[in-house]
């Protein structure tokens, strides 16, 4: 693949789980890059966006800020909006005004998430939560740059994120005997470090519109959770449960598995399966 990215990459929330992994993913690289999360840059600041991207000149940016605790967001849709909504216009403005490309990572919850077979980028949106509502709103804003990229992706994982793998990870390590994980719903889990390669692969073939980015295969959240034991070597009972079991404030998509079609045929390879994504996530010992 030709390896067309020049200039500077700015990615903002570069504290968060995803956003650490692009830093390291363009430090590899060798990319110049700058990252800024909300102590150096809310992105909620139009004119805080706008002199920061004046001053870089960057050649794209890639937003990873996001109000991303779905079950607040129901709560205070008020807030999710500005930073998943708004913001990513006064993004959008600031990227059109220099050239830059936009990179706005989005969700499979703009989906309805009552489907039986891989949503692909021309199936139709309806967000059934306020994360899933407002995400669509900074689709929207993403999309009416000239040169843009929007990446929905899924069930992320990074290393030393607040994440699935760590909560089980916990559970396991205070020698929970047996946990109940809902097993009605099905979607794809992705870590962050082979979005971060293909979200950069992406960038580098030129793709623009809607691509679907998320680890090969699927699976729920209870065949995730014993597939996280059975490598951690854990000894323990996951029961699978309904979600009605453990009822949470934001619904939840039953059905979020993302086609990868697109993503295949621009990159010329898949991404790697889910189950070898988290083998080579937990071979890293995780933070103290
Ligand atoms: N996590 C998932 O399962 C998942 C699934 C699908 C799509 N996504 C999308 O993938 C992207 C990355 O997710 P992630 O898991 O890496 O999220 P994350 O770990 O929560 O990181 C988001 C970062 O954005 C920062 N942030 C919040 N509000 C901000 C603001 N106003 N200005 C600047 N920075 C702000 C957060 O800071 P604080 O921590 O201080 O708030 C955090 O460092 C997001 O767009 C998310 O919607 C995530």
């Amino acid at each position: 693949m030709s390896k067309k990215l020049e200039g500077k990459v700015l990615i903002t929330g570069v504290h968060g789980q995803l956003g650490r992994a692009l830093a390291a993913a363009c430090g590899d690289r060798g990319l110049n890059y700058e990252g800024r999360d909300i102590d150096t840059l809310d992105i909620r600041n139009p004119t805080a966006v706008d002199n920061w991207i004046t001053a870089a000149q960057p050649s794209a940016i890639v937003n990873c800020a996001a109000f991303t605790t779905v079950d607040d967001c129901e709560t205070n849709e008020g807030l999710a909006l500005a930073v998943n909504g708004t913001a990513v216009g006064y993004l959008a403005t600031a990227c059109d005004r220099v050239g830059a490309r936009l990179v706005q990572i989005s969700t499979d919850y703009v989906f309805p998430g009552d489907g039986d077979r891989p949503y692909t980028e021309e199936d139709a949106v309806g967000p059934v939560s306020a994360y899933g509502r407002t995400k669509l709103r900074g689709e929207e804003h993403a999309r009416s740059v000239e040169s843009n990229l929007v990446v929905r992706t899924a069930w992320l994982y990074g290393h030393d994120g607040s994440n699935f793998v760590e909560t089980m990870r916990a559970q396991i390590d205070r020698g929970a005997g047996g946990l109940k994980v809902v097993d009605d719903q099905r979607g794809c889990p992705t870590f962050c470090d082979d979005l971060a390669d293909a979200i950069l692969d992406l960038i580098d073939a030129g793709a623009t519109g809607l691509v679907h980015a998320v680890n090969a295969g699927d699976t729920t959240w209870h065949g995730f959770a014993v597939e996280i034991a059975h490598r951690l070597g854990a000894d323990i009972d996951i029961r699978p449960v309904a979600t009605k079991e453990f009822p949470r404030p934001a619904p939840r998509p039953a059905y979020s598995v993302l086609d990868t079609s697109r993503l295949e045929s621009i990159l010329e390879r898949p991404m790697p399966p889910w189950q070898d994504a988290l083998a080579r996530y937990l071979e890293r010992p995780c933070a103290p």
